[in-house]
């Protein structure tokens, strides 16, 4: 019978994707998921804004870079610092999404955004529940995040490991946006249970709403004094 293999299985790394993406100058095998994903689904248009989530070391960035040439703007954020060259219209931070704020990074009254993608995965442990528990985690968060910056009609991409919440997220996808989708990409690594969730046309309904921080997180000089 065969075996599965445990989600932090290194093995097959150096395989032909990701041979062919050194070869190709991308920064990651990634890239070639992002690009079937957009074959099939027509992710990108040109002047679009777009958010990538989890976008170290850069692979996603460099193919919508391309898509929504100089008139478009790509917001990468990641726990680690992007150190690859990029066009002036993509920006990268360090944070993380779980404390990352639209309104800290955009203001109050930012334009709204056409796509939301989010390649994120956990640090693997090797206990394919957790693993699965916490990419199920980054899964809503990233959902939560397309309600609050997308427009309506805006279009999101979300990998999750497939478990017993892929039906529930899937559900909420198609509660939120005019279509849902799962997506498996065959540039997948054998044995990985990775999959893509893709939602097109955000319902105007789904919108949330930004929250400004808590005043405990602005600087003094911007907290309200209570006399
Ligand atoms: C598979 S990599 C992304 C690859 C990228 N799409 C590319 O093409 O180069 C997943 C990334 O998710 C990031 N990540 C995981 N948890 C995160 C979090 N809480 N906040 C921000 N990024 C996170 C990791 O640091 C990692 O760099």
């Amino acid at each position: 019978m065969a075996r599965r293999k445990k989600l932090n299985d290194r093995s097959g790394r150096h395989d032909p994707a990701y041979l062919r993406a050194k070869r190709e100058n991308f920064a990651a095998r990634a890239i070639y998921k992002l690009e079937e994903i957009d074959k099939k689904y027509r992710l990108f248009r040109r002047g679009n804004r777009v958010i990538d989530l989890g976008c170290w070391p850069g692979s996603w960035m460099q193919y919508a870079a391309e898509k929504v040439g100089d008139e478009g703007y790509i917001y990468g954020l990641d726990l680690r610092e992007v150190a690859l060259a990029l066009p002036s219209w993509v920006e990268t931070d360090v944070a993380d999404v779980y404390a990352w704020n639209p309104i800290e990074t955009f203001g109050e009254d930012f334009a709204r955004f056409n796509v939301v993608m989010s390649d994120m995965a956990p640090q693997t442990t090797g206990d394919r529940h957790s693993d699965v528990y916490r990419s199920e985690e980054l899964c809503r968060r990233a959902f939560e995040i397309g309600r609050t910056v997308l427009r309506p009609g805006g279009k999101i991409v979300v990998k999750v490991f497939q478990g017993g919440g892929f039906r529930e997220l899937l559900r909420e996808l198609q509660l939120t946006y005019q279509e849902a989708k799962p997506f498996h990409a065959r540039n997948t690594r054998s044995g990985s249970t990775e999959q893509y969730l893709i939602g097109r046309g955000l319902k105007a309904s789904a919108l949330l709403k930004p929250q400004p921080p808590p005043p405990s997180e602005l600087a003094p000089s911007e907290a309200t004094t209570i006399e």
